[in-house]
């Protein structure tokens, strides 16, 4: 029998080791013919560690498995699929929260031994890259063109204009970059691409550099991702070996390096720009725009900076081509958007799905409302610099455009919710508190206007000149997004601004 034990950051903080151990312990004490296989996750993190067993009729699940249950587990026919047990969930392709969503980036994880080059080739892997390499840079940048594909970090630029950008400039060394800083509060959808489907990201980027010219390329991973890091490096080396990175891509005599750099933990090396400087060797400093890094980037090269779920969608759309990708989705949003529901959330976990669908059936039909079980009241979308949607928003579907209708941002996907237990002054406050310590100090706006943010959002909590002070918060504001060089000192006043428009009583006291 073959037993499936994730290896994820998540299923690992949840014991799946100890899982694993113990089912391994059992097999021999019993001498059951059983092989275990560490996956990567499914996303549906309530679940972890989720324990797969394969039968003729597919995946049977349990879940959530301590290692102290896997003796009762194996009793009632674990190592043959019997799912008679409360912990047993039935075929884990049934089970609502997967099924209903539209898995094209993720179509992979959890099925899979992430770092087995056989496993990913059965599933169309490769597939993508075979086809690059019969094709001129033009006609994969058109390809990508036409699956609409927009940046999945946040700021939702097509794709293909950058790219474009980065083929028509002329140099003899220009690069791929990844951005794998993956900051946002809630977020886990690059860390999941690079624990359960790393060659996705490798067939990606090299797909990238054939696209543009390039023959190297980086991924700038956070240090906060150690299972991604050994797990990214292992397929790497792998790959090189199988002639799918080097100088010999599938036999086609093009080259393509990639290597992994780590961070050091900062917010703002997320930004393209001190990501590139952080990259460099230098301290992460923002650097002024234009240039832009498609002309001026790494080591002041022509530079493709895409994050991980944009270059992870490349491979799809190279196989089943742009127009598959573009038939989902709504208005200017195509594809598909790999959400993440966190915070206060019964069943959170990475739900892809075409653009369209609304907050609220997120939150309910998948999330299955708050842990807590009290009532919502307020949820962040897209990272810390987000706007807290009130619940005359989470009606608002989920696309680019109708998200900046409403003043908010899909940004890279993070959705995390608040309980009505949640103070939106302190959350106020912690807007302009994290932005005071991120900020990379280059700008006034930024420096200095977030530190004056916290105190002025304390004196109107202390109702200190409380009218006053309201109406110096907002000019804070608006200069912070009129005057700041990038998104970190441009965004923070969102939430802020949020909550004084929709939670007002909560700067009362
Ligand atoms: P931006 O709008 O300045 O640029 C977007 C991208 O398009 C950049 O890569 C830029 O170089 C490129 N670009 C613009 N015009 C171009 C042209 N003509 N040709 C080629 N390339 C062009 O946005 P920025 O400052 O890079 O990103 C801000 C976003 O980052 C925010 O919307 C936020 O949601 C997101 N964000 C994501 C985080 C994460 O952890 N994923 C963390 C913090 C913010
Ligand atoms: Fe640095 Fe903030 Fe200015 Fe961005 S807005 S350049 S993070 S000081």
């Amino acid at each position: 029998t073959r037993i499936f034990v994730p290896c994820d950051t998540t299923a690992l903080a949840m014991g799946a080791d100890t899982v694993a151990a113990e089912l391994a312990q059992q097999a021999r004490s019993r001498g059951a013919q059983v092989e275990i296989i560490r996956n990567g996750s499914r996303g549906l993190f309530w679940l972890e560690p989720l324990v797969e067993v394969e039968t003729p009729d597919g995946r049977i699940g349990f879940g959530p498995v301590e290692a102290d249950d896997v003796a009762a587990l194996v009793d009632a026919g674990l190592f043959e699929g019997n799912a008679q047990h409360p912990l047993a969930l039935g075929l884990v392709e049934e089970i609502p929260f997967l099924k209903n969503q539209q898995r094209l980036t993720f179509a992979r994880a959890g099925i899979t031994d992430p770092v087995s080059i056989e496993d990913y080739r059965a599933l169309d892997g490769f597939s993508g890259l075979e086809k690059a390499l019969q094709l001129d840079g033009q006609q994969i940048v058109d390809e990508i063109k036409a699956s609409g594909l927009r940046g999945r970090g946040g700021a939702a630029f097509p794709t293909g204009i950058k790219w474009q950008t980065v083929l028509n400039a002329p140099a003899e060394q220009k690069y791929i970059v990844c951005n794998a800083d993956e900051g946002d509060s809630g977020t886990f959808a690059d860390r999941m691409v690079m624990e359960c489907d790393p060659y996705m990201l490798i067939e990606g980027m090299a797909i990238a550099g054939l696209a543009v010219d390039a023959t190297q390329g980086y991924i700038y991973l956070r240090s906060e991702y150690p299972v991604a890091h050994r797990l990214m490096n292992q397929a790497i080396e792998r790959a090189y070996a199988a002639g799918y990175l080097g100088d010999n891509l599938m036999g086609s005599g093009k080259r393509f390096d990639l290597e992994v750099r780590l961070g050091a933990g900062a917010y703002i090396c997320g930004e393209e720009t001190s990501l590139l400087e952080s990259l460099e060797g230098k301290r992460g400093l923002v650097r002024a725009k234009p240039p832009l890094p498609a002309i001026v980037g790494l080591f002041g090269k022509p530079t493709v900076v895409n994050n991980v779920l944009s270059l992870a969608a490349v491979p799809f759309i190279m196989d089943k081509g742009g127009e598959t990708y573009a038939s989902y989705g709504m208005g200017r949003s195509l594809g598909t958007l790999p959400m993440q529901l966190a915070g206060n959330v019964k069943r959170g976990g990475l739900i892809e799905l075409a653009f369209g669908a609304t907050l609220r059936q997120l939150m309910e039909d998948f999330g299955g409302g708050t842990f807590s079980g009290r009532a919502l009241r307020a949820v962040q979308v897209g990272g810390p610099l987000g706007a807290y949607l009130p619940e005359s928003q989470w009606d608002t579907p989920l696309d680019y455009e109708s998200f900046a209708a409403v003043g908010a941002v899909l940004g890279h996907g993070g959705v995390v919710m608040f309980d009505d237990t949640v103070d939106m002054g302190e959350q106020a406050r912690f807007s302009m508190e994290f932005c005071v310590v991120e900020s990379c100090g280059k700008c006034t706006p930024c420096r200095i206007g977030s530190t004056r943010g916290v105190e002025v959002i304390d004196r109107i909590r202390a109702n200190d000149n409380r009218d006053a002070n309201l109406e110096l918060l907002a000019d804070l504001c608006d200069t912070m997004v009129d005057g700041s060089l990038c998104a970190m000192g441009g965004m923070t006043p969102f939430p802020v601004q949020s909550v004084m428009k929709h939670f007002p009583e909560d700067l009362q006291r």
